[in-house]
């Protein structure tokens, strides 16, 4: 006599499969979190797993997206300390680290996480030798090159998130300003993520009209409104 799952399915398929679209989140903080729930809402694994060092809050963090599983279509949500855990991902998204402090700057947290990514990176490559490395953390630019070293994955392999974010609030600010929804606002901001990114004024439109064309001090320290 089986169990009743057995009484009820009748498998046509092993239970235990590769999963072929899992993502890995490493730190489940704010950052990790935000991300875990993005890849759930939008669907995109068919198996999210979580890594980090506080177990508890991470044992907790995993609880809380399972108890959501009715609304999601992602089938196995798991985590754990070890390593292990990861194995076969396609994607790691690296989001562990210390948090920047009020007043420190990103590259003072280079070399702490510096040496936590030396206990990451390994482990990463020994469970998904050929997944793609996403990283979160900062100084984030920094920490793009460090894994790639560590990693020995070839260079479109490890991504940085870069300034993506910043790219992300220039149009929401300017949207703000010209009361006019973000996504028909554009510009980009370049450079390295912190301190000395540089917002592109010149390159600014709405809907295709350059906002330099209208607003020629815009940027410059004539402009009386200061969005510089
Ligand atoms: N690139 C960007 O645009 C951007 C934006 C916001 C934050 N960040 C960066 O993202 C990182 C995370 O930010 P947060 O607000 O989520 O911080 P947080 O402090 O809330 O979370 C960090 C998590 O990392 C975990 N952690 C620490 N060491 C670890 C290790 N060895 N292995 C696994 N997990 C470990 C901690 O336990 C914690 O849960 C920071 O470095 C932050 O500066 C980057």
């Amino acid at each position: 006599m089986g169990t009743i799952k057995d009484q009820l399915i009748l498998n046509v398929l092993k239970e235990e499969q590769t999963p072929h679209n899992k993502i890995t989140v490493v730190g489940v903080g704010a950052v990790g979190m935000a991300c875990a729930i993005s890849v759930l809402m939008k669907d995109l694994a068919d198996e999210l797993a979580l890594v980090d060092v506080i177990e508890d809050k991470l044992k907790g963090e995993m609880m809380d997206l399972q108890h959501g599983s009715l609304f999601l279509k992602t089938t196995k949500i798991i985590s754990s300390k070890d390593y292990a855990v990861t194995a076969n991902s396609k994607l790691v998204v690296i989001t562990a680290g210390a948090c920047q402090q009020e007043g420190e700057s990103r590259l003072n947290l280079v070399q702490c996480n510096v040496n936590i990514f030396k206990f990451i990176i390994p482990n990463i490559v020994k469970y998904s030798p050929n997944c793609k490395l996403l990283v979160v953390s900062n100084p984030v630019d920094i920490l793009t090159y460090v894994p790639w070293k560590l990693s020995g994955f070839p260079k479109n392999h490890v991504i940085g998130s870069g300034c993506n974010l910043d790219s992300a609030r220039f149009p929401y600010l300017m949207g703000e300003k010209l009361s006019i929804h973000s996504s028909s606002c554009h510009g980009w901001i370049l450079g390295e993520h912190g301190d000395s990114s540089v917002p592109v004024w010149s390159g600014m439109n709405v809907a295709g009209v350059s906002l330099k064309s209208l607003h020629p001090a815009l940027g410059t320290d004539s402009d009386s409104e200061k969005q510089k």
